[in-house]
């Protein structure tokens, strides 16, 4: 893998919804210890409120239209490559990547996840944690591969669950946490790879 040493790293953020780990990954990029640099936002729904953070800071983006899969992918990589993106931080991007996207793209894909994984893979995941009376609950940021949800761990936070949480109250003690997640696994991440 190309070596970054000395240079701000590429990223590309990939929405479907409200974008708030993508506005917290643009305040990340904003301070000065920061290496890195948001390039590239990119969303299949035009409804995206996140849309709002790219415009008003200026960043680039495209709203990709998913009705045929491989020739949304096949777009999004052209994008990524013309942008030169080292690295796309999914971040509540509700569509699933192709094993080909990930091959072709050969460069690291992180996703941030809002259950302790390997519990609760896929959807729903505050509703699972309530319904099994789990005592915590957390986010977890981990590579991505073509199996959901599974890659390799980066970083987790656990928050406690307590006996009044609701879906809704959980999800939000987790998003709280999310915000501050992503931008130190993309941390641990630079001082141990270079990537
Ligand atoms: C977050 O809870 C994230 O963990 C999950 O989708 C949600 C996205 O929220 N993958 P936001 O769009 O970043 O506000």
């Amino acid at each position: 893998m190309e070596k970054l040493i000395g240079r701000n790293l590429n990223i590309s953020v990939f929405i479907s919804g409200r974008g708030s780990n993508l506005l917290s990954l643009i305040n990340y990029s904003k301070i000065k210890k920061s290496k890195i640099k948001i390039n590239l936002v990119i969303s299949n729904n035009k409804f995206s409120k996140g849309l709002e953070f790219a415009k008003k800071n200026n960043i680039k983006y495209y709203v990709i239209n998913y009705a045929k899969k491989k020739q949304a992918e096949l777009k999004i990589l052209g994008y990524l490559k013309k942008n030169k993106i080292d690295l796309i931080c999914l971040a509540g991007f509700m569509k699933i990547l192709s094993s080909s996207f990930i091959r072709k793209f050969k460069k690291p894909i992180l996703n941030i996840h809002p259950s302790l994984l390997p519990k609760y893979k896929g959807l729903n995941t505050h509703k699972r944690a309530i319904k099994n009376k789990d005592k915590f609950s957390g986010a977890t940021v981990h590579w991505v591969t073509p199996k959901l949800d599974s890659g390799k761990i980066i970083l987790q936070k656990k928050v406690r669950i307590s006996k009044t949480d609701t879906e809704h109250t959980l999800a939000k003690k987790v998003l709280k946490i999310e915000h501050n997640l992503y931008p130190a696994a993309i941390e641990k991440i630079l001082k141990k790879t270079n990537l």
